[in-house]
């Protein structure tokens, strides 16, 4: 077996994005377009990954999570002939030399296998059939149906332009004959470019098959080259993404109404409704339920938890039977015991709720350390900053903080321990005690309400 070297485009400028972003780091389901490439490209366990990059120049390195990527650098874009000889100086002889496009995305790991168990000694050319052939490179065969040669649409002539069958760009190629037919590559063409198409022409001259893969899924080798498609193929990421999770077992109200930028893991029986996203690394428990609008980012969520419409969490943990929302807010740092409960217009950051535990309505819980079965009366805060530093909160089981109170950290509230409603808690209060900090009422009687002058 040869060598697996993955050549990726990615130098282009992409004018038509109308952006300061160079094209390939714009972000399908958030991730950079180049990246789901290169991730594709893992995928088929290469010996290498190189990236082709010129626009953009640093920023696009940047914006990649480096595995060991081979850069090189097209630092003028004359054609694509031109951008891969950037890359061949680090390619082993002994190798098969897959091209991609940094702003084709959604190309398969299992279409390029079956392109390249194709290669034989020459070239395998992925290509498709469109009713309208328009701006791409035409596949031109002889009588007896073989690949001849790749004519650029402005280089075509008439008879050439009516051809159907493109060029999807994707190609597998022997190294090393690679290397040779790059170095006799022209530019006395339309465009004035190195076209790497014309090594299919060589290498028909030089005896070797060319061979094409035909594909029928447009989608899949379809490129970015503005906003608008860039959203088309978004749709049919998240389609595919959709249904893959339906086949699974997943509930989706409605699959066009539901967005996963990230992975997601699954137990049985879980529903999700309309409007919902996932973000990053998300783990859903058996029989959780999501309500619509919620935004979940980087969180682990236990077996039958429910967690009710337009709440948003992030770097969370939350456990068995948890209540959620709706309009809930757990920021990052927060893990919630089996049971407890958030309830609508509630905070929670950087936080331990422990079994149980009840935080139901508009409250702010911060930096806190609460046990179990604590009950934590409506519109209760955690003064937890300041203005410099940020101190905690520490909660025993059972305790019962009334509604309205204030708990100045950092603070500890004992075990069993009672705070009256209103309270403004700025001393550690003992295990089992009631704490009240409230002024006395009083009675004024025979008061008039001041009235305004006629
Ligand atoms: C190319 C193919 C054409 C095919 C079409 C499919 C050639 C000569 N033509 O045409 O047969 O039908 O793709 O979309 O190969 N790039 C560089 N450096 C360069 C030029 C291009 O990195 O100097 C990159 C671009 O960023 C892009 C890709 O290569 O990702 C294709 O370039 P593009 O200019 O879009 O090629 P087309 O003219 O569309
Ligand atoms: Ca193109």
């Amino acid at each position: 077996m040869s060598k697996l070297e993955v050549v990726i485009l990615a130098a282009g400028k992409g004018t038509r994005m109308r952006s300061t972003l160079p094209k390939v780091l714009h972000r399908l389901a958030n991730k950079p377009l180049l990246q789901h490439v290169i991730d594709t490209a893992y995928a088929l366990i290469p010996h290498a990954v190189h990236v082709v990059y010129g626009h953009g120049g640093e920023l696009v390195k940047q914006g990649i999570s480096d595995e060991g990527i081979q850069w090189a650098e097209q630092a003028e874009q004359l054609g694509t002939g031109h951008a891969v000889e950037q890359a061949v100086a680090n390619i082993e002889d002994d190798s098969t030399v897959l091209v991609l496009y940094g702003d084709v995305p959604l190309v398969t790991a299992q279409t390029l296998q079956a392109l390249m168990s194709h290669v034989g000694d020459g070239i395998a050319l992925l290509t498709m059939q469109l009713d309208n052939p328009d701006g791409y490179g035409r596949i031109v065969r002889n009588i007896e149906g073989k690949v001849e040669r790749i004519v650029e649409q402005k280089d075509a002539s008439a008879d050439e332009l009516a051809i159907t069958e493109v060029n999807t760009g994707i190609l597998a190629v022997d190294g090393s004959k690679l290397r040779s037919w790059l170095r006799r590559l022209e530019n006395s063409n339309a465009q004035g470019e190195y076209y790497l198409t014309d090594i299919i022409a060589m290498a028909v001259a030089d005896g070797f098959e060319v061979s094409a893969l035909v594909t029928k899924d447009e989608a899949e080798v379809a490129g970015v080259n503005d906003r608008v498609q860039l959203a088309q193929l978004e749709r049919v990421y998240q389609q595919r993404q959709a249904e893959r999770l339906m086949r699974a077992g997943v509930t989706l109200l409605d699959p066009n109404r539901f967005d996963l930028r990230g992975t997601v893991e699954c137990g049985t029986d879980v529903v999700i409704d309309t409007n919902v996203i996932l973000q990053g690394k998300v783990k859903l428990g058996s029989g959780v339920s999501i309500g619509s609008g919620s935004i979940l980012t980087n969180v682990v969520v236990g077996d039958g938890v429910e967690i009710a419409p337009m709440s948003v969490i992030e770097d969370a943990v939350i456990g068995n039977g948890c209540a959620i929302g709706p309009f809930a807010r757990i920021r990052p740092g927060t893990e919630l015991a089996d049971k407890a409960k958030v309830g609508n217009f509630v905070e929670i950051k950087n936080s331990q709720i422990g079994t149980g535990s009840k935080v139901n309505h508009l409250s702010y819980i911060g930096d806190t350390t609460m046990g179990a079965e604590v009950n934590i009366g409506a519109g209760t805060i955690t003064c937890n900053y300041d203005g410099a530093n940020k101190h905690r909160t520490v909660i025993g089981d059972n305790a019962f903080i009334g509604s309205d109170s204030q708990l100045v950290a950092p603070v500890t509230i004992g075990e069993g321990a009672t705070i009256g409603a209103g309270a403004t808690i700025t001393k550690d209060v003992g295990q089992g005690e009631l704490s009240l900090s409230r002024v006395p009422q009083r009675a004024i009687k025979g008061w008039r309400r001041p009235k305004k002058e006629k």
